[in-house]
């Protein structure tokens, strides 16, 4: 039952307005947690930047009240935190802009936890992107375990060109990596003021040029060192990999909410993993059950961009240094991962980063 409540309290929170406003709380960021036990009793968390109290005050009571009328709830606790803008302002200000002034749009490829293809989903969608007549680069953020230089094929170290450091290009995508410029075995111990310096160097010492679009392969999970990042790469929103099952549900919402608190928008959720076709007799297994991605971004109000169906080709792809959308362009998986970068394009044109705060 408290799944589909779950839904429910939602769709009750996305009718909430701040007053004044024509948008609700729910795309202003201010729903911070919701927490539905089976007994009916629900907590919502509400953080509001707002110099004006009262106002949070009547979106709480408006919260409490549209929750409590739903049949199955039986008690709610609405609690409210009201943060001062000055402290969202300053979040945005570490996001230099000047870092990469010629690129129009940065978008991190990120998950709530390892392993769930991010690197697999960020290389395919760069260079279909980059067939779609964009320009594009990518950056490798990694810095637990930086896969691009092997999902690229480059085994050679970069070139420098005076001070500035030279990035690779393959399949019409300009490539840098952390794994070029830093040494990952200790870079895994960093605290937030050194992994601020490599990623530093990766936007300001490259010779980027004017870029599209520039996707950023994050390091996996919600840590500091990730928080650091999103704070330090000027992003304009972020896509959400995940894969079907119900649990990847838990580590999405960390993930959301990592982003929520550097103010960056979330553009989508992509599902990875969806569905395994059999290569002998065609048919489709769902082995991690199937639709979790969707009813993910429904419940988290996000965008639902597609999926990505489990195949050995696309595995292949990144052993081989070869993306799957590169070796089989006219194939299957090209025209998922065309899809996806067309409904990335159309959500980061459409996303308007939610306001940083009322006055
Ligand atoms: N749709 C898919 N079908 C088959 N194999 C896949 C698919 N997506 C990813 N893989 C494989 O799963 C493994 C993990 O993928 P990948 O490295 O992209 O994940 P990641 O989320 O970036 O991991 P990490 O958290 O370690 O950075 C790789 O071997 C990759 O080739
Ligand atoms: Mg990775």
């Amino acid at each position: 039952m408290s799944e589909s409540l779950e839904k429910a309290v939602w769709g009750k929170l996305r009718e909430v307005r701040f007053p004044g406003m024509s948008r609700d709380i729910v795309s202003f960021g201010f729903v911070d947690r919701v927490v539905v036990a089976d007994s009916g009793r629900v907590e919502i968390g509400l953080e509001i930047a707002t110099q004006r109290a009262e106002l949070a005050e009547d979106v709480s009571r408006a919260v409490k009240e549209a929750i409590g009328g739903l049949d199955e709830v039986q008690e709610v606790d609405v609690q409210l935190r009201i943060q001062r803008p000055v402290a969202a302002a300053q979040a945005a200000v570490s996001r230099d802009p000047s870092l990469l002034p010629e690129v129009a749009n940065v978008i991190a490829v990120a998950s709530g936890k390892g392993g769930v293809g991010k690197s697999t989903v960020a290389v395919n969608l760069a260079v279909s992107l980059a067939k779609a007549g964009h320009r594009v680069g990518i950056l490798d953020a990694d810095i637990y375990g930086p896969s691009l230089p092997m999902m690229f094929g480059i085994q050679e170290r970069p070139q420098v060109d005076g001070e500035r450091i030279l990035p690779f290009e393959r399949y019409g995508v300009k490539l840098m990596s952390l794994g070029f410029i830093v040494d990952t075995d200790t870079a895994m111990i960093w605290r937030g003021p050194m992994v601020m310096k490599a990623i530093e160097q990766l936007l300001g010492d490259v010779e980027w040029g004017a870029l599209d679009y520039m996707i950023v392969d994050l390091p996996p999970g919600t840590g500091d060192a990730q928080l650091t990042i999103s704070q330090r790469v000027p992003l304009s929103g972020a896509v959400m990999v995940t894969t079907p099952q119900d649990i990847a549900l838990i580590d999405a919402r960390k993930g959301l909410s990592m982003f929520k608190k550097v103010n960056v928008p979330i553009i989508g959720i992509i599902e990875n993993m969806s569905g395994f076709v059999c290569s002998h007799c065609g048919e489709t297994t769902d082995i991690f059950k199937s639709g979790g991605g969707e009813k993910t971004a429904e419940v988290l109000g996000c965008t639902f961009l597609g999926r990505v169906p489990l195949d050995p080709a696309i595995m292949r792809g990144g052993d081989s240094g070869v993306p799957v959308v590169e070796a089989e362009p006219d194939g299957a998986h090209a025209e998922s991962f065309r899809r996806l970068a067309d409904a990335v394009v159309a959500a980061a044109a459409a996303n308007q980063p939610p306001k940083l705060s009322i006055f």
